[in-house]
């Protein structure tokens, strides 16, 4: 594995890859790796013949108040998890040369793919995750680029960026991996004291709930969010920050459960901040 620090080195061994025939499966990440990032490795080595990682925590996607000095890093960790997972290049940039003092240029998904949910509560957020994803699309040139369906809509804005800017890159989801009691994998989970750890179970158990109650015929929005509701409320620490039931192609609010009808949610519970989300007339994954 070569790590890259250099921005023209790293699009050099992507215009060759190309121009060799090479099919090349890209995961960007910010780094802290956890098993919902390898299960994206994974995939990319099984789709391509040269596997890039990146890992840069992007300023330009964090809020003012957000964690972006706290956010948990741990590049020698990484770097061995990414390894064994048979990466071949691991971009590592530094934020100065992505955002140089002279940087003028972002990427904004407009209309309200973008301003609701995440949109909504952290105001830029997309704009710095559609800017840095299309300049990282550009230094590393892949065919396929692979990102975990957890932050749902994050995937629906870059597929809608990829798009609309005719760029030649695959967007992969790929399915939410969770803990064995069910906590949607997160480098932010790592905050968690003890006590908060169990009371965000309530977060995938609310996703559950709403699940069963569809299974047993519930079609109604509404009646499927008061028992969400209640399950999160249960919980002392956990403030809910959105609880929502959303058409899964335009992220806008909708009444009756059909096929697309996607349940998302985001708590603070202390100081962090999670997110999950389920399709609900899909079936519960595991336990
Ligand atoms: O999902 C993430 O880790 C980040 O938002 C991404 C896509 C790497 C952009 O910084």
């Amino acid at each position: 594995m070569q790590i890259i620090d250099d921005i023209k080195q790293m699009q050099t061994l992507g215009l060759e890859a190309r121009a060799a025939g090479q099919t090349l499966a890209f995961v960007p990440t910010m780094g802290y790796l956890h098993s919902g990032h390898l299960s994206l490795l994974e995939e990319g080595r099984r789709r391509g013949d040269r596997l890039a990682l990146s890992i840069f925590v992007n300023p330009t996607q964090f809020g003012p108040h957000e964690d972006l000095d706290k956010y948990p890093r741990d590049f020698s960790r990484d770097e061995a998890l990414a390894r064994s997972a048979g990466v071949d290049w691991l971009f590592y940039p530094r934020a100065d040369d992505i955002y140089p003092p002279d940087y003028a240029t972002y990427v904004n998904v407009t209309g309200g793919l973008s301003e609701v949910l995440e949109g909504a509560c952290r105001p830029g957020h997309f704009q710095g995750v559609a800017t840095v994803v299309a300049k990282l699309f550009n230094i590393v040139q892949p065919h396929l680029a692979l990102f975990g369906q957890k932050d749902f809509q994050q995937l629906a804005v870059i597929r809608r960026m990829t798009d609309d800017l005719n760029l030649p890159v695959r967007i992969v989801g790929m399915p939410i991996v969770r803990e064995a009691d069910g906590l949607a994998m997160s480098s932010r989970n790592v905050y968690l004291s003890t006590e908060h750890r169990r009371q965000s179970l309530a977060i995938n158990q609310a996703l559950r709930l709403a699940t069963r109650k569809v299974a047993e015929g519930v079609t109604s929005a509404s009646v499927v969010l008061d028992s969400a509701r209640s399950r999160l409320q249960a919980e002392p620490d956990l403030m809910i920050d959105y609880l929502k039931v959303c058409n899964s192609t335009t992220l806008q609010d909708t009444a009756v459960i059909d096929d697309s009808a996607l349940m998302l949610i985001a708590v603070k519970i202390g100081s962090t901040r999670l997110i999950d989300n389920h399709l609900l007339l899909q079936s519960w994954p595991g336990p």
